[in-house]
């Protein structure tokens, strides 16, 4: 596996490989690696012949008071897992190549990324937009991968090339979780002990709305209280939002219609955490 660090070596070896007539794959990450990503990964070996990873801690994606400065950043971990998941190139700049003095331009989808994430983290999605267009003009990937469990990201993301007339197909793979249920995360590294037990409410709380929704449930206000109920309970849990609207068109609804995402931040301790599901009122069964 090779690591490029300048745009330019970068746009060098994707040109060779386009005139080879070879299928790239993309894989945006911002490192700290764990199965999520390889899952990407993955996902991406499986079908285009050459895999590009990047790694970029994207400071204009974080917020005043977030955690840009202490996220976690462990390049040869991360290299050893990216090859063991079959990247062939892993990308990894520097923010000054990314982002050069008198830089000025950024990308703003509108409406969908005016609830959720984009109410909390204002000016988190011009971030991501921004970063993931320079990477798509980069890399020029046949297909980009991205996890469900930044769904929101993925819809904005998948305007945004819809709108761009950008060339890449957006792959969305399911949310990989631990054993216990927890959705994978970089930052479940700042959970103790004791948080990282009470952060099982997150999937605790979709499992009963899964659970009332296959027994009938159909209104949106008592799914959403019921989930907030549960997290609630949960001491050192505290709300950010929950949650759900028509997927993926993010619509409100008051009723349980077709597919519906239910999305959650819960902040444990100071560590906020996201997790999602799409819940279907006639989920294809029998
Ligand atoms: P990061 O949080 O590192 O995530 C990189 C990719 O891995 C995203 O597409 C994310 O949805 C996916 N991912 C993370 N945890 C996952 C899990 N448990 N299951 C499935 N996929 C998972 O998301 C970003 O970085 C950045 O915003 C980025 C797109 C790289 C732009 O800077």
């Amino acid at each position: 596996m090779r690591v490029i660090e300048t745009i330019a070596d970068m746009k060098a070896f994707i040109k060779m490989n386009k005139e080879k007539g070879k299928s790239i794959g993309l894989v945006p990450t911002m490192g700290a690696l764990h199965e999520g990503h390889l899952t990407l990964m993955r996902r991406a070996r499986e079908s285009c012949d050459v895999v590009v990873a990047t790694i970029f801690v994207n400071p204009t994606q974080f917020g005043p008071g977030e955690d840009f400065q202490s996220y976690p950043r462990d390049l040869s971990g991360d290299s050893e897992k990216a090859a063991s998941a079959g990247v062939d190139v892993l990308f990894h700049p520097l923010a000054a190549e990314m982002y050069p003095p008198g830089y000025a331009t950024f990308i703003n989808v509108r409406g969908i990324t005016e609830k959720l994430c984009g109410i909390s983290r204002p000016g988190h999605f011009q971030g991501v937009a921004t970063i993931v267009t320079k990477l798509l003009n980069i890399i020029q990937p046949d297909r980009a991968f991205f996890g469900q469990k930044d769904a929101q990201q993925v819809l904005v993301i998948r305007r945004m090339v819809q709108d761009l007339n950008l060339d890449a197909a957006i792959e969305m793979v399911p949310i990989v979780r631990e054993s216990d249920g927890l959705a994978q995360s970089s930052r479940n590294v700042y959970l103790c002990p004791e948080e990282r037990n009470a952060a099982l409410v997150l999937f605790r709380s979709l499992k009963k709305a899964e659970q009332a929704v296959s027994n009938g449930e159909r209104s949106i206000g008592r799914l959403k209280d019921l989930v907030k109920k549960e997290i609630a309970a949960e001491r050192l849990a505290s709300i950010d939002y929950v949650e759900m609207y028509g997927y993926p068109d993010l619509q409100p609804l008051e009723e349980l219609r077709g597919q519906v995402l239910l999305a959650l931040a819960v902040r444990i301790g100071k560590t906020r955490l996201i997790d999602n599901m799409i819940l279907e009122d006639s989920p294809a069964c029998c």
